[in-house]
């Protein structure tokens, strides 16, 4: 883990937040390549969410609408969901060493003081007792600073979505069973922000709520579960290192009434798995609840069925940015017959340069044919242009970058307007004429 870290940092992946100020615990900075990366995920999920989503049970498209709500909303809805009240995770503080564990991760801590030790197994250990700790960051809205004015960010996507699941029916003619999609930032003042953006404290979702009648959930949520490993997997995820794992009935969240998570095993998990992304059965609980404390009728009325009825909810919810991390973790080849000795092995799709141009000297003509060409394919995909240093080098920053391509202009170019591709998992170079490198790569990348 230790080097993908600083892969991540010398690469332009990932930096700690407010670094020069010596950083922010639980907060990240996304570079201009994980900007990028991210983006190609955020922008395959949506497509395969919301601009193509799958067939349904029946084999008829199915629909899912796109949503972009506030990160802050009325407190109300924080307390008809039960965040208020019980988005709590148990915190325990040692008197000795000054640190905080979560008390029910206790045996996945060291001792600060004696690392061989489990926390608060050493006889110096001096443990409070649990105490409730609410996982929403408060703030104020507006001039006065009390009670009245208290708003929270929001600790998941969801809720935007049932907030507005009558305006989307009002508005979108959409009939169930159907979908809201939506992308966004996600706040938790988590206990202990740890493993990198594995957990931290600002991080961003990718959640789907399907709406659908309560005698077809289960089947619903059979489908989401299949559907969502078949896209983890077509990202290029090893399903040797996926799995999916029911939770316990002690483990539910309290508005679920069913939950699978899909796990990944992590550098840091393995050989156990962590979770990637949660596939709920979530009941009629939001929809009801709102119901309740907005004083507003959320029922479907179905006119298939004739029957007036509060929606039943499948939620695929999974982590942006901790997808983020699992591509960089799966990408992270070992290699040490290339000069940076190791690449990421990125699935083309998603890679955040498809191509880099080098003139092989900066000079005889070389930059202006390279720069041509640079020009050419970045029309349709993202390049970069370097001529620093030996070519050696720019192969090197390439495979760190995970690179599909490198073209090359050299002496030949000039004479016989061919140059050379370079593969970055074979390593193989071959000549192809200059005017076929954009058809090149949509042929081995895609359009
Ligand atoms: N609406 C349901 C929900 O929020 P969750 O399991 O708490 O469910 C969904 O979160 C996903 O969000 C997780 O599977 C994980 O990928 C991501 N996630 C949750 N907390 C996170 C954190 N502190 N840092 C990074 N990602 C997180």
């Amino acid at each position: 883990m230790d080097d993908i870290v600083a892969l991540c940092k010398r690469r332009g992946f990932v930096f700690p937040a407010s670094e020069i100020y010596g950083g922010l615990n639980g907060f990240w900075d996304y570079g201009p390549l994980g900007t990028q990366l991210k983006n190609n995920i955020r922008d395959d999920w949506w497509r395969q969410m919301v601009e193509c989503p799958p067939l349904g049970l029946d084999g008829h498209p199915t629909q899912i609408v796109g949503l972009d709500s506030a990160i802050i909303q009325n407190p109300q809805a924080w307390i008809a969901s039960g965040h208020v009240g019980g988005f709590n995770d148990p915190m325990i503080d040692c008197r000795v060493c000054k640190n905080r564990f979560r008390a029910d991760q206790l045996e996945e801590y060291e001792c600060p003081k004696k690392p061989s030790k489990q926390a608060g197994q050493h006889e110096k250990c001096d443990l409070t007792e649990p105490r409730q700790f609410n996982l929403m960051f408060e703030s104020y809205a507006g001039a006065v600073k009390d009670d009245s004015s208290k708003v929270y960010l929001r600790p998941e996507t969801a809720q935007g979505i049932f907030l507005n699941c009558k305006n989307v029916l009002d508005t979108m003619r959409v009939k169930l069973p159907f979908g809201i999609a939506q992308i966004g930032k996600a706040f938790r003042n988590e206990v202990t922000p740890r493993n990198f953006i594995f957990r931290s404290r600002e991080f961003e979702q990718m959640e789907m709520e399907w709406f659908c009648h309560p005698d077809e959930a289960i089947q619903w949520f059979e489908f989401w579960k299949d559907q969502r490993m078949e896209w983890w997997n077509s990202l290029g995820i090893n399903l040797d290192r996926l799995r999916l794992r029911d939770h316990d009935l002690d483990e539910l969240a309290h508005y679920s009434k069913a939950c699978v998570d899909i796990e990944y095993r992590y550098p840091f998990t393995d050989p156990g798995y962590g979770e990637l992304e949660g596939i709920a059965h979530r009941g009629c609980f939001d929809l009801a609840q709102h119901q309740e404390h907005g004083k507003v009728k959320l029922e479907y009325f179905d006119q298939d069925r004739n029957e007036r009825y509060i929606p039943n909810v499948i939620e695929p919810a999974s982590g942006l940015t901790r997808a983020v991390l699992v591509l960089i973790c799966e990408a992270y080849t070992p290699d040490d017959s290339r000069p940076s000795k190791v690449y990421l092995r990125f699935h083309p799709r998603l890679a955040p340069i498809k191509a880099a141009v080098f003139p092989l000297v900066n000079k005889d003509g070389m930059p202006q044919v390279a720069e041509n060409l640079y020009l050419d394919l970045r029309k349709q995909y993202t390049c970069q242009y370097d001529v620093k240093q030996s070519i050696g080098k720019r192969y090197a920053r390439m495979d760190e970058a995970g690179t599909p391509y490198c073209f090359t202009v050299d002496g030949d170019t000039l004479n016989d307007q061919t140059i050379t591709v370079r593969s970055r998992d074979t390593q193989q170079q071959q000549r192809i004429n200059l005017d076929q490198a954009v058809e090149f790569l949509t042929e081995s990348i895609g359009a």
